[in-house]
């Protein structure tokens, strides 16, 4: 009985000692905690001796569109477009959605497209109807889609949310 004591004593005792945090004092955890770093907070905790946590701002605004960093200085966020959207033709808004990446709304130009028949009007875009006209030129109309769920192309349906 008297040993079953000692073993037990001496189980807690080694317990209590690598149970021990790395710095005795509050005040000792916090001046190491610091750093120089605006994009981490540090933060002291109680087990059995005091521990430095630290949280890191990854700044992401949950967009494929954007490359984020938090400037370590002052810990401002940076959000910088992750790539261009631009397909170089004036007769689509180009703009990125947060999950699907690049999407291109048909919108209103003034390109002439000459025709003799309907199938000469046909430009590689899903999201208008066309025809050609009497006089050898082609009209287009977008398809009917609402300003809050776009027509994008090239899937030539309407889809929500198009900003990122
Ligand atoms: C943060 O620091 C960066 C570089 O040191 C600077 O360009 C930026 O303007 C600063 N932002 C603020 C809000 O002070
Ligand atoms: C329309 O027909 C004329 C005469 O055949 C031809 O010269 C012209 O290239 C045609 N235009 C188109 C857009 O196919």
């Amino acid at each position: 009985m008297k040993l079953l004591l000692k073993l037990i004593f001496v189980f807690i005792f080694i317990k209590c000692i690598l149970a021990q945090g790395p710095y005795d004092t509050l005040e000792e955890c916090q001046s190491i905690c610091k750093d120089n770093n605006a994009c981490t907070t540090q933060n002291c905790v109680w087990y059995y001796g005091w521990f430095c946590s630290s949280n890191t701002n990854t700044c992401s605004d949950d967009s494929i569109c954007t490359n984020d960093y938090c400037d370590p200085v002052n810990g401002t966020c940076h959000h910088t477009p992750a790539f261009s959207c631009d397909d170089n033709d004036p007769c689509t808004l180009d703009t990125c959605h947060f999950t699907l990446g690049c999407i291109h709304i048909t919108q209103a130009c003034n390109v002439v497209v000459p025709c003799n028949k309907t199938s000469d009007c046909f430009r590689g875009r899903n999201c208008e109807t066309y025809t050609c006209k009497s006089s050898h030129t082609c009209e287009y109309q977008a398809k009917p889609c609402s300003a809050e769920q776009p027509c994008i192309e090239p899937l030539g349906v309407c889809v929500g949310n198009p900003t990122n």
